[in-house]
């Protein structure tokens, strides 16, 4: 079983949203049994809260439902999860700044996107509801490739 951790600022938008399209394909792919997944966020704003009622929305206008509370990234993450997937490069940062150090299993999740290589998932807080769809497509889009490469590396 490995354990992949998506993280973005708030853990109430991005990467819930990455954490329930994961599990969708997972499930529909037969691989619950090989890989789980969570999320965090690097800021402290919204530890327990539930997600952004427009992550929540996105989510089910694509059929799927988010299951979150948001909690906060920490340094003891790096030591518990196989892979962690960091939705920008000030998150990647963050994050590298949490650990101490870079460990060659963090990534961003755009390194898996082959339309817009190693960019930033955006920051749809502050816009409108186009901005989650437009993160949903991403997400969705470097997902399957995310999931190819993991299927490769596990072995
Ligand atoms: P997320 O979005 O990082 O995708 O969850 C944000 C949520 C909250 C804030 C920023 C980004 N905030 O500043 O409160």
């Amino acid at each position: 079983m490995k354990k992949i951790l998506f993280v973005c600022l708030g853990n109430i938008c991005r990467s819930p949203l990455a954490e329930a399209i994961f599990n969708h394909k997972i499930n529909r792919l037969g691989l619950i049994e090989e890989f789980q997944c969570d999320s965090a966020g690097t800021g402290d704003y919204h530890i327990g809260e539930i997600p952004d009622k427009r992550t929540i929305e996105i989510a089910h206008q694509h059929g799927m439902e988010v299951h979150h509370l948001a909690q906060q990234f920490k340094k003891h993450h790096a030591a518990t999860f196989d892979y962690l997937i960091a939705m920008d490069e000030s998150n990647y940062h963050n994050m590298v700044k949490e650990i101490g150090d870079e460990p060659d299993f963090i990534y961003k999740m755009r390194a898996f996107d082959p339309e817009n290589k190693g960019a930033d998932v955006p920051d749809p807080y502050f816009g409108g509801k186009e901005g989650f769809e437009h993160v949903y497509q991403i997400l969705d889009r470097s997902m399957d490739h995310f999931i190819n490469f993991l299927k490769k590396d596990k072995g």
